[in-house]
């Protein structure tokens, strides 16, 4: 069974409550219809009820049975509204301010998953990745013992020589621009546990740079040989390694030749990108170029699980995400 299959039937095994605050949108209303019929999410739809309710007759599809919430007439509204002022009042939110900000049904539908209404939230059809993540932070937050919110893609790769059986994480692709030592390795231990614990395999780390075991010195090169060390030192019970470029991470023979010593090299089935223009351009090249499928961004290191889409996004797309962030909230 292909990884997508594995996640949908796990999110059917225990259905989880996820929130999709883009309720009005075409997509969204397909993709809802679709894991409302095989049983795949409790979705709840959220925005205005009108709007909800006139598209899907507009686009064909039957909303019958699925959950709609609208943040203008819901008797949580009030409630929410009162608890991001308490959240927000020290960065200069008023009450008047959090009455109106809880009415977007994207900070509606993050309090929702907050005060547990909710197990997970997806959207992004529509929104920016930054729109998704503002509220994620400001009421989500990050889960105890973590410091940093960060992503992965899942890689499905065509030659299946490469990670795991053609399977490979790449962090962070698509939350922090600019990763400072501590951050980075914090990523790489959160995409070895998000390994673990989603995709059920050892993950083997590559902390990516232009360098190999010291091959080139640059202020760049430190601050991933620094992370490598601290994340090291965090958990000896990971395997992760660095500085490493991408062809001694992933092909053995430059490996052998570049990092003869490192348990990683050669065999990296995590990659660790050091900032997000190496991440985000990488992945997309795999992608393109590469003709691999890039199932994400899935976040790691919030409280509760909550994801993204890209714009251009199908109605397959967010089935498979949904199913993903019921599986993570599973997991929790
Ligand atoms: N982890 C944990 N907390 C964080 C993080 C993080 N990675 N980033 C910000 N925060 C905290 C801040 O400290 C702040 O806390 P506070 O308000 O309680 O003090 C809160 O989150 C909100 O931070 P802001 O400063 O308001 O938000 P910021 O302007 O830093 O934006 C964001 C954060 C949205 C993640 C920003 O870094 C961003 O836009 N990242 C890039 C997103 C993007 O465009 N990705 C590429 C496209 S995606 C794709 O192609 C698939």
């Amino acid at each position: 069974m292909d990884f997508v299959s594995q996640m949908k039937e796990l999110a059917k095994s225990d259905l989880k409550k996820i929130v999709l605050p883009e309720g009005n949108e075409e997509r969204n209303l397909k993709a809802a219809e679709i894991l409302h019929n095989e049983k795949i999410a409790d979705v709840i739809l959220v925005g205005s009820r009108n709007e909800i309710e006139e598209n899907a007759k507009k686009f064909g599809v039957n909303i019958e049975g699925i959950t709609i919430e609208d943040p203008q007439t819901s008797e949580r509204t009030k409630a929410y509204a009162n608890e991001l002022y308490e959240l927000r009042k020290k960065k200069g939110v008023t009450q008047t301010m959090a009455e109106n900000i809880i009415l977007d049904p994207m900070y509606y539908a993050t309090m929702m998953v907050k005060n547990d209404d909710a197990h997970g939230m997806v959207s992004g059809a529509v929104h920016t990745t930054g729109d998704l993540l503002r509220p994620g932070l400001q009421i989500i937050k990050t889960a105890p013992g973590i410091s940093v919110v960060s992503s992965f893609f899942i890689m499905i790769l065509k030659d299946k020589t490469y990670g795991e059986n053609g399977q490979m994480l790449f962090a962070d692709c698509a939350v922090n621009p600019n990763p400072n030592a501590d951050e980075l390795a914090a990523i790489a231990i959160a995409t070895a546990e998000s390994a673990k614990k989603l995709m059920k395999f050892e993950p083997k780390v590559a902390m990516l740079s232009f360098s190999s075991y010291g091959s080139a010195k640059h202020e760049l090169v430190s601050k991933v040989q620094e992370a490598t060390k601290k994340a090291q030192e965090l958990r000896p019970d990971l395997s992760i390694d660095g500085e490493l470029q991408l062809d001694a991470a992933i092909v053995e023979s430059v490996g052998k030749k570049k990092a003869a010593a490192s348990p990683v090299a050669g065999k990296a089935n995590v990659l660790v990108f050091p900032d997000l223009q190496a991440g985000n351009i990488g992945y997309k090249l795999v992608e393109r170029i590469a003709g691999a499928d890039a199932i994400g961004p899935i976040c790691q290191g919030f409280a509760k699980p909550i994801n993204d889409l890209s714009r251009g996004c199908s109605v397959e797309d967010i089935v498979n995400v949904v199913a993903i962030t019921a599986v993570q909230a599973q997991n929790q």
